[in-house]
């Protein structure tokens, strides 16, 4: 005789609707392999009379959320909303306080309240799950939870965000532009269609990167002012100039620890194209960890999407039917340290760096200049001139620099006279 658990989705969006229609057609083979008969009691969505494409009963669909959270009937809640706060994060609340186990997709919440939520949902002893925030459908979380649970790792480097993934290697196979690129991402819904703004910048991959070190490190969520630069900047003449010089350019999310301190960034990477990570193209997330005693471990899968993420969300839900009641980070919240934080401006890096100048005489010694005023040297100089605008584009490779003389570089370089368009910098990462 099966055991009944009874679920409530909040969110029937892309992720919503496809999780809805897993439980139901999984239902039979949920039961076999955890004796557990789920049944979906309840449901919302913004817009009760919104066309979509499955069926349901109108008498499970609540209009208000909050009674989802609150009803005594329900064992586990499925967050779906999306954002860091307001309503999804009042529904959480309240159903961890209610003693409901929570799954969610949501990235920015756990980035933001993870560490309050997790010690909610200790205190009432329930699980707080959220495999589906990191890399779609790679089981990363869990992986570092329980299949490397004792081990110490000492870095993670990631392509964490499938949008910008594929929109660098779309222009580098299709040899677009940045705009074009990014206008067929939307159309094939790799893309926000509205905003894509959080993906571009990196700030989607900086919750990942955080909810990541959280884990790996033991630590409590960061919310260090991080390194974090996004894709926004980058233009096919990188592109060409990075295959050039035998690299690939990709949006890495890294956390270390460097000297016991915390050093969490995100920034456009120019790799060399011989490593694994510069050839994980398209839509696809990878993840590197580096631990002892297992060495170096490669995850990849597809990173975003209703298939992927609704693979993830039923992952934690069978956890929790076979009665894997758990610390959501791993270990309890008061074990959990607080890690400082390791200064960015002493970060040793080496630099591409491409900008256009006037095409006269001393206008190279003048920009030399700038560098060897920064502590800078040049490894690599290509000059290409244009001799209809009377300018020349110049590539620079430096040679390793601190981070605040490369800011003072670009700060000195985007004033300089002769300097026609800000430069565009990418930093060379060895993986
Ligand atoms: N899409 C992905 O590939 C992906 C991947 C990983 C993680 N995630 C995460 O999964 C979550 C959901 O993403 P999604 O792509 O499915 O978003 P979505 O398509 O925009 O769906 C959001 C859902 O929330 C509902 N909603 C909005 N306001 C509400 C309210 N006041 N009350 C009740 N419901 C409300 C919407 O209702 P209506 O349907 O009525 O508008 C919709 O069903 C987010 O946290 C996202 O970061 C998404």
């Amino acid at each position: 005789m099966h055991k009944n658990i009874n679920i409530g989705i909040i969110g029937l969006g892309q992720i919503g609707s496809r999780l809805y229609e897993e439980i139901l057609s999984k239902k039979k083979d949920i039961g076999i392999k955890t004796g557990v008969n789920v049944n979906i009691l309840a449901i919302s969505a913004k817009n009760i009379n919104k066309k979509r494409n499955f069926k349901f009963s109108k008498k499970i669909f609540y209009k208000n959320p909050i009674y989802i959270a609150k009803d005594p009937r329900i064992d586990i809640v499925f967050e779906l909303i999306g954002y860091s706060d307001g309503l999804s994060k009042k529904v959480v609340e309240l159903a961890l306080k209610n003693k409901k186990h929570v799954i969610t997709a949501n990235k920015a919440l756990i980035a933001k309240n993870g560490d309050y939520l997790s010690s909610l949902a200790e205190k009432n002893k329930v699980n707080l799950e959220f495999e589906a925030s990191v890399g779609g459908g790679i089981p990363i979380l869990r992986t570092i939870k329980e299949g490397l649970a004792t081990n110490k790792i000492n870095k993670v480097v990631g392509i964490l965000n499938g949008t910008c993934n594929y929109i660098l290697s779309k222009m580098e196979s299709s040899k677009d532009s940045f705009a074009n690129v990014l206008r067929k991402a939307q159309i094939l819904g790799y893309a926000e269609p509205r905003d894509p703004r959080f993906d571009l910048n990196g700030y989607d991959t900086l919750a990942k990167v955080r909810i990541l070190s959280a884990l790996v490190f033991n630590n409590k969520i960061s919310k260090n002012n991080c390194l974090m630069n996004g894709i926004e900047n980058i233009e096919l003449e990188d592109i060409k100039m990075a295959d050039k010089l035998n690299f690939r350019i990709k949006l890495l999310g890294i956390t270390e620890i460097i000297n016991n301190q915390l050093f969490e960034r995100v920034h456009p990477c120019l790799i060399k194209k011989d490593t694994y990570i510069a050839n994980v193209n398209g839509v696809m997330n990878a993840v590197i960890l580096e631990g002892k005693p297992v060495g170096q471990s490669l995850l990849q899968g597809e990173g975003a999407g209703p298939g992927p993420t609704s693979s993830a969300l039923m992952s934690d839900l069978l956890s929790i039917l076979r009665g894997n009641i758990k610390y959501p980070f791993g270990l309890p919240f008061k074990k959990r340290k607080k890690i400082n934080t390791y200064d960015k401006n002493q970060y040793l890096n080496s630099f591409y760096l491409r900008f256009d100048v006037k095409d006269k005489p001393g206008v190279l010694s003048s920009i030399t200049k700038v560098f060897t005023k920064n502590k800078i040297s040049i490894k690599n100089l290509i000059q290409k001139p244009d001799k209809k605008n009377k300018t020349a584009s110049i590539v620079i490779l430096t040679h390793e620099a601190r981070e605040k003389n490369f800011n003072s570089l670009i700060f000195n370089l985007n004033n300089n006279k002769s300097v026609k368009k800000k430069s565009t910098f990418i930093r060379i990462e060895k993986v």
